[in-house]
């Protein structure tokens, strides 16, 4: 019953995520499904909760729906037409809801479910596929890959720096390689640890063969 109803959970997001160019497609969905499975094994946390709630984690995104609210009232409405027991559909909702809310819960994720989940997202942000999908965004929003002028601008307060332009380099400074620091779950911390040494290593060698240097 369980995996019939994860087979028609990837069907939907398939159907509902179908050219979607902002870094939230199907793949995005999967390698984070993937993702959560393997840390949840790791963390003993419920393969089922951790797989519904990576598979449905970005059809309430804000980006794709009128608001955060009718976002969630779609995944509401999907789970209620599936067999799923009253627990598992709040349970599921909620962590939903702490991901994709601006800044999440303040008080982080409650369940360890949540937390594998929460990993397996902002693992997907960084290491090689972290590297191709910053690169793709910024391609999408027309930013340039990076621009030495705007790279100073790291020094200036947070208000001007996000007012202003900003680079596919840039993002891996306001972004990225803080996600190491902000992993739940052991699993995770260590899996991020690997990534984030790549993205250190690629920058020492993007700025050098920016410079010429190598
Ligand atoms: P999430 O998957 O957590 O909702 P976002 O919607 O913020 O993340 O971003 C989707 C992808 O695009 C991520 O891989 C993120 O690193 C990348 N991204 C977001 N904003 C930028 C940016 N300003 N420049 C480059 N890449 C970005
Ligand atoms: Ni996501």
């Amino acid at each position: 019953m369980e995996s019939k109803i994860i087979e028609e959970a990837q069907q939907y997001v398939k159907e509902t995520l179908s050219g979607e160019g902002s870094g939230h497609d199907w793949w995005h969905i999967y390698r984070v499904y993937k993702l959560a499975i393997t840390i949840a094994e790791k963390e003993g946390a419920d393969r089922f909760i951790c797989s519904m709630a990576a598979l449905l984690h970005d059809i309430a995104d804000e980006k794709l729906n009128s608001s955060e609210e009718a976002g969630m009232q779609k995944v509401s409405s999907w789970l209620s037409d599936h067999k799923i027991t009253a627990t598992d559909k709040i349970h599921i909702l909620e962590i939903i809801s702490s991901m994709s809310f601006k800044g999440g819960n303040s008080q982080g994720m409650q369940t360890i479910e949540g937390k594998v989940v929460q990993d397996a997202d902002r693992l997907d942000a960084i290491g090689a596929i972290g590297i191709a999908r910053a690169f793709t965004y910024s391609g999408h929003i027309g930013q340039l890959i990076y621009d030495p002028e705007i790279h100073v601008r790291s020094q200036m307060t947070k208000d001007e720096y996000r007012n202003g332009p900003s680079t596919a380099i840039n993002h891996f400074y306001e972004k990225l390689l803080t996600l190491k620091g902000r992993m739940n779950t052991e699993h995770g911390k260590k899996l991020a640890e690997a990534r984030h040494q790549l993205m250190e290593t690629y920058l020492d060698e993007f700025f050098h063969e920016w410079e010429g240097i190598k």
